[in-house]
C-alpha cells in the first residue's frame, strides 16, 4: 500500500536533487554574476535556473497544484495543493562560496504544511519530512535535543535584521540565557536545531518560502515553531523554531 504522499517525496526529493546539481555547476565559480533584487537581497542565474527546474518536474506530475517560488511568483492550482519553492535559501552563503545553502520545496495541503524536503547539496545532506512520518537526512532519522538553553545554542541569521525589524530585546535575553550564540543561519540554523545541534533558531525576516519546507522537518524532529508574534503560520513575522524544551520559555518573550 502506499504511504501518504510517497509520490509527492519522490518527486520532490527526485526535483531538490536534480537543482541541487545545477547549482553545484556555480558554486565557487568566480564568474558568477550576483544581482540585487529590489528587496535588496542578492540573486544569481543559478536561483533562477534551479526553480525553472523544479516548476518544471512539479507542473508535469502535478499540473493540478498551485505553485509558489520565489523568483517567478504564484501560479494558482485548481486543487487545495500549493508547492512552495526557494531554489537557493541561504544565497549570501552561496554566493560567497559558503556550503550552508539549501534547495527548500514545500507541499501545504489546505493550508497546512505537509511535506518538505531541503537539499544541502554542497554538503551532500538531504533532509526531508512528511507529516506524521518522522523527519530524516540521508535516509537517517532526526531528533531535536532535550538540552536546555542554558546549556544550549542560540542561532540567528542576522544581528542587522533583528535590529531593524526591533528585535534587539529579543536577541538580548536569548543569548544572555544560552550557553552560547552562532549566526549559523538560513535553512541550516533550521536544520541544525532539527538534528539536535543547536535548541533556538531565530529568523528576523520570511517569507513564506523561506519557511514551507523547514516546518515539516522542524515538526517531525519534534521540534516547536512559531512566528515572532507567536502565531503558527508561515505567513507572519519571522520564524522561531526550538526544541520542546525551550519553547515555552521562549514563547513568553515575544
Ligand atoms: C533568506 C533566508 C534568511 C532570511 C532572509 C531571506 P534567501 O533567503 O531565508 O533565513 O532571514 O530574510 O531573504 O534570500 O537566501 O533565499
Ligand atoms: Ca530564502
Ligand atoms: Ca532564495
Amino acid at each position: 500500500m502506499k504511504k501518504n504522499f510517497e509520490t509527492e517525496l519522490d518527486i520532490a526529493l527526485q526535483a531538490a536533487s536534480d537543482a541541487g546539481k545545477l547549482t553545484l555547476q556555480y558554486f565557487q565559480t568566480r564568474s558568477l554574476k550576483v544581482e540585487t533584487k529590489k528587496d535588496q537581497s542578492p540573486v544569481t542565474l543559478a536561483d533562477k535556473n534551479a526553480e525553472k527546474k523544479i516548476r518544471e518536474m512539479l507542473t508535469k506530475y502535478f499540473p493540478n497544484d498551485g505553485i509558489l517560488g520565489e523568483e517567478f511568483g504564484e501560479v494558482k492550482g485548481k486543487s487545495n495543493r500549493k508547492w512552495i519553492i526557494d531554489p537557493i535559501d541561504g544565497t549570501k552563503s552561496f554566493t560567497h562560496g559558503v556550503p550552508f545553502y539549501g534547495v527548500m520545496i514545500g507541499l501545504e495541503v489546505a493550508g497546512v504544511c505537509s511535506l518538505g524536503v531541503v537539499n544541502f547539496p554542497a554538503l551532500g545532506e538531504l533532509t526531508y519530512a512528511v507529516k506524521g512520518t518522522g523527519a530524516f537526512c540521508n535516509g537517517q532519522r532526526l531528533h531535536v535535543s532535550d538540552t536546555k538553553l542554558s546549556d544550549g545554542v542560540y542561532l540567528m541569521t542576522d544581528i542587522q535584521h533583528i535590529q531593524k525589524q526591533g528585535q534587539t530585546s529579543l536577541y538580548e535575553a536569548l543569548s544572555a540565557q544560552a550557553k552560547f550564540s552562532r549566526t549559523w543561519g538560513d535553512c541550516y540554523g533550521h536544520y541544525l536545531v532539527a538534528s539536535g545541534r543547536a535548541e533556538v533558531m531565530h529568523d528576523p525576516v520570511m517569507n513564506p518560502w523561506d519557511c514551507a519546507a523547514v516546518i515539516p522537518i522542524i515538526e517531525e524532529a519534534g521540534g516547536k515553531w512559531c512566528d515572532l508574534l507567536g502565531k503558527p503560520t508561515i505567513y507572519g513575522k519571522g520564524l522561531i523554531a526550538t526544541n520542546k524544551t525551550c519553547f515555552a520559555d521562549v514563547k513568553k518573550l515575544l
